[in-house]
């Protein structure tokens, strides 16, 4: 079972609304709704199911584009801080779904930096929408700001935050990691991706952006590599914050010690070079034409048609609201014989849902459950799938309520 929230996006007026969707062998599922007078919102919900051992059946491998990119310079020396701002960083472009975001630490020739050289702290991926009226400020922010952005940021630029439970200015970033990055892997599986770049959702006058915010601590020749590493203040000889405040005694270490410039404990005598190293990452996207697995829905509103996409084996699928009510039941139906559209051991075919018109809705913002059965009484199946199409309704023509 799968639960999940009807998106709140924008709404489709459909006079004929085409799905398509394709697999790894580039065969496509395509299916026309005509409608005459009515405005249609379109929804495609869906999950696979994935037993232990299998491969997933919608392979995007061989649609999936990779760029590597670096971030601009970073400029270290031994026991010094690098805490900084990264705006319009190189990204993709256009409408498309990304699938994976990887980054290291690299040097000028491109080689990896061990963590034991440079600790990378943190690194944060931001999407924004910044004003083409107002040309941007790099001025300095520091991690608070983009925890909890500053107000000449917000004056021009809009972050788009992730759709997470920490609302408002908290944690709003796309990705984000630190020292663990190398052996993280990011990777979104099949069927899934996140959708950017949207033209239609971004706002007027505006364009979309993405920044960085970057903090290693270069950790050559340091007394103490873990303490400069956990920003002790001792280490740091740091007792006011980066504006100035004093930071209270009981405060022993943590990011508040450790701003960017600040310089951690080196051993006596220690002497090393200044060195520019790089973020580099690495995006993994599919272009969003190649990936229409959902349709934007803002609203509910009422069934006017419901089936259900399974494979063999599949015994049956249903679509649940948020209390619980069946939205939609759709089986599949096998063939017995031999011809074409009755072939043994296949479906060939799925009972539909045609609700009368007006009778079954789902309210704005509804969290439905999809549930999509197989059996495993005859052998188990690999990459099966279940996705579910609604046709929606916002409005009811008058005369078909009655
Ligand atoms: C630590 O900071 C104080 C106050 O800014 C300064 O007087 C002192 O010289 C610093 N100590 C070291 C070792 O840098
Ligand atoms: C799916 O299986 C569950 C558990 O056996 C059952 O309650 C439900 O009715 C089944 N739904 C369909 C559509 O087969
Ligand atoms: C499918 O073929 C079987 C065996 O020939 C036959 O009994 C059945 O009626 C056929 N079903 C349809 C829908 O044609």
């Amino acid at each position: 079972m799968l639960g999940f929230t009807i998106p709140s996006l924008s709404t489709l007026k459909l006079n004929v609304a085409v799905l398509s969707l394709s697999s790894s062998h580039s065969s496509a599922i395509k299916m026309w709704f005509a409608s005459k007078d009515m405005v249609i919102s379109l929804a495609i919900l869906f999950l696979v199911l994935l037993t232990p051992c299998s491969t997933a059946f919608w392979n995007t491998q061989n649609k999936i584009k990779t760029a590597v990119y670096l971030s601009p310079k970073i400029e270290v020396g031994p026991g010094s801080v690098s805490n900084k701002f990264y705006y319009d960083i190189e990204f993709p472009r256009g409408h498309v779904a990304i699938k994976g975001f990887n980054a290291e630490v690299v040097d000028e020739a491109g080689n990896p930096v061990p963590l034991h050289q440079t600790y990378l702290h943190h690194w944060i991926l931001v999407r924004y929408y910044e004003s083409k009226s107002k040309l941007s400020t790099n001025t300095r922010h520091d991690l608070h700001r983009v925890v909890h952005m500053s107000d000449s940021f917000s004056n021009s630029h809009i972050i788009t935050r992730n759709s997470g439970i920490c609302q408002g200015n908290t944690l709003g970033q796309y990705f984000g990691l630190g020292s663990e990055t190398r052996g993280t892997n990011t990777d979104i599986p099949d069927p899934f991706g996140i959708e950017i770049g949207n033209p239609a959702e971004v706002p007027e006058g505006y364009e979309e952006k993405w920044l960085f915010n970057i903090h290693a601590i270069d950790t050559r020749g340091v007394e103490d590599k873990l303490g400069c590493t956990e920003c002790r203040c001792d280490l740091y000889n740091v007792t006011v914050n980066e504006y100035g405040t004093p930071l209270s005694p009981s405060y022993e270490g943590g990011l508040k010690c450790c701003y960017d410039q600040t310089q951690c404990r080196l051993r006596k005598g220690f002497q090393g070079p200044k060195r520019s190293l790089y973020l580099r990452y690495t995006v993994k996207w599919i272009d969003w034409d190649e990936y229409r697995t959902r349709l934007p829905l803002q609203k509910g509103g009422y069934v006017v048609y419901g089936v259900a996409h399974q494979h063999s084996g599949g015994i049956g699928s249903t679509l649940y609201g948020q209390d619980g009510r069946v939205i939609c039941t759709s089986l599949p139906i096998y063939g017995s014989g031999d011809e074409a559209g009755n072939e043994s051991g296949y479906i060939v075919g799925m009972t539909t849902c045609y609700p009368k018109p007006g009778s079954v809705k789902i309210i704005d913002g509804e969290k439905l459950t999809l549930e999509s059965n197989y059996s495993s009484t005859t052998r188990s199946h690999t990459g099966v799938m279940g996705l579910f199409y609604l046709l929606v309704a916002e409005q009811i023509p008058h005369e078909l309520c009655n």
